[in-house]
């Protein structure tokens, strides 16, 4: 089963959407293996956005995604890598069909509340720098059998 990494922003914290997230997650049949709230040292955030070094918004993407609480987690399911980008939808909100997260409840580009891997290359990557092995959970649901056939 793949896994990913999904990240509640400082934004998405502030305006109480954690419980909303999780839920959609939770809703679509995803299995929550990994959860934490924490305020991003800024290393972290500049070794996580490490790809975007170059760029003009980095300063202040690194800045605003360190200036409060995430709730970081890590969903497992089939195909989850790919289902949480279509479910946050585009990266600017602008942009983003209605019904995603960021089409539902974001506007600016720099405000689009929540975070997904977007592959599975770097779902590897990101879960190992904001989980232990240890803080990742496997376990069985016996509703699984309803959700997969
Ligand atoms: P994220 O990594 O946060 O899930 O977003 P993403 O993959 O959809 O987009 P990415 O290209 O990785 O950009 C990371 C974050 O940087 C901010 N951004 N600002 N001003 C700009 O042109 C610009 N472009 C990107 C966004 O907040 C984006 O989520
Ligand atoms: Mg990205």
């Amino acid at each position: 089963m793949e896994r990913t990494f999904v990240m509640v922003k400082p934004d998405g914290v502030q305006r109480g959407l954690v419980g909303e997230i999780i839920a959609r997650f939770e809703r679509r049949g995803y299995k929550l293996v990994g959860l934490k709230l924490f305020t991003m040292p800024t290393a972290l955030a500049e070794t996580h956005y490490g790809e975007h070094r170059n760029k003009a918004f980095f300063k202040g993407l690194v800045d605003f995604i360190t200036s409060g609480p995430v709730a970081a987690m890590v969903w497992e399911g089939k195909n989850v890598v790919a289902a949480a980008r279509e479910m946050l939808g585009a990266t600017d909100p602008q942009k983003a069909l209605p019904g995603t997260i960021r089409g539902t409840y974001g506007i600016d580009i720099g405000r689009n509340v929540a975070h997904g891997s977007d592959s599975e290359a770097s779902a590897v990557r990101e879960i190992g720098i904001f989980f232990e092995e240890a803080e990742l959970l496997s376990y069985n649901r016996a509703i699984d059998t309803w959700i997969y056939e």
